[in-house]
């Protein structure tokens, strides 16, 4: 087995900054990143088993029954990089079919990335893998030491680009383009435009679990920042926002409180709002020009129930 676990807390740990500043800010905003500690990383493991919250579930029946094609448009590659990777599931259909040299996996989630990348790493043992503990996107270009020659496909699945406005989300491809060279692939999954109702209830499911995994975000402010934040005195708030074509998730403040976070006071008036997570919603198109503005050329584009997963190469000057 070759496997190597590289840990950068330095580039993962801006929560207490990142915080306070959305804190301070109007409107009141956290990013999504925070939600994976180690309960919000079950939880969100949790969520993708829920009945309304189809899009993982989906994901994986579009891989696996599209993979002889997606395998054949990819060709042969040397080593799989997936930023984001959480538990290591969804890759692993990806390597069944292309049987790559190398896997580099990153997560800000360190210590779970360790834990899933080990076990993959067991159930391949001619694979190379790398897992990096790492906010990549604070800092993608660290990973380069670690990323393998040869050609690279980059893998972005589970529609973790919806968590990024489109701007970010261009600047992140672009950076993912760097990543990968001149000769990189890029294969990222997203979730599609479709009927609000449905976006609404895979964010509201009716066991709680999306609502918990909201509330979670206070819970983590609270041992790690010392803060006083009642969660009794806040409401799970998500809903699809027809216009942006996002969902947004928020936290509501069901009264006007005063909230110490590591020692500063933030106050919040009845019904405001911490906006804690956008999830955007793309058509193929709308997608792909973001992806083409990066310096991404589409490649292939396959749909199924609701989900998009898109090849592309890099254009060529
Ligand atoms: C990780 N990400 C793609 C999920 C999403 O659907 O935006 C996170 C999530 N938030 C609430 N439910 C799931």
């Amino acid at each position: 087995m070759a496997f190597r676990f590289i840990d950068f807390p330095s580039a993962r740990d801006d929560l207490r900054a990142d915080v306070l500043a959305g804190l301070a800010a109007k409107p009141k905003s956290i990013p999504p990143k925070y939600f994976y500690d180690e309960a919000g990383c079950r939880l969100f493991e949790s969520i993708c088993q829920q009945p309304e919250y189809v899009l993982t579930r989906t994901e994986t029946e579009l891989m696996r029954d599209k993979m002889p094609e997606i395998a054949a448009a990819i060709g042969a590659v040397d080593c799989i990089v997936e930023p984001g990777a959480g538990d290591c599931a969804k890759v692993r259909l990806l390597i069944d079919a292309l049987q790559p040299r190398g896997l580099v996996v990153m997560d800000i989630a360190g210590e779970a990335l360790a834990t899933a990348a080990k076990s993959l790493a067991e159930s391949y043992p001619a694979l190379e893998v790398t897992a990096l503990g790492m906010d990549f996107i604070q800092n993608l270009a660290a990973a380069t030491p670690y990323v393998p020659g040869g050609r690279r496909l980059l893998y972005y699945p589970g529609s973790s680009i919806g968590n990024f406005s489109p701007g970010e989300a261009t600047t992140l491809l672009a950076q993912f383009k760097q990543l990968v060279g001149p000769q990189g692939l890029l294969l990222i999954g997203f979730d599609l435009k479709k009927n609000p109702v449905l976006l609404h209830q895979a964010y509201n499911d009716a066991a709680g679990v999306t609502q918990a995994f909201n509330l979670n975000l206070l819970t983590r402010l609270n041992r790690e920042l010392d803060a006083d934040f009642d969660l009794a005195q806040f409401s799970h708030y998500a809903f699809y926002n027809p216009t942006a074509g996002r969902i947004e998730m928020h936290l509501a403040s069901l009264t006007a409180q005063t909230v110490y976070v590591a020692g500063t006071a933030f106050s919040f008036s009845s019904g405001e709002t911490l906006h804690t997570e956008n999830s955007y919603k793309y058509r193929g198109d709308e997608f792909s020009e973001l992806a083409v503005a990066a310096g991404w050329r589409l490649d292939q584009h396959w749909e199924q129930g609701g989900f998009a997963v898109q090849l592309y190469q890099i254009q060529q000057d």
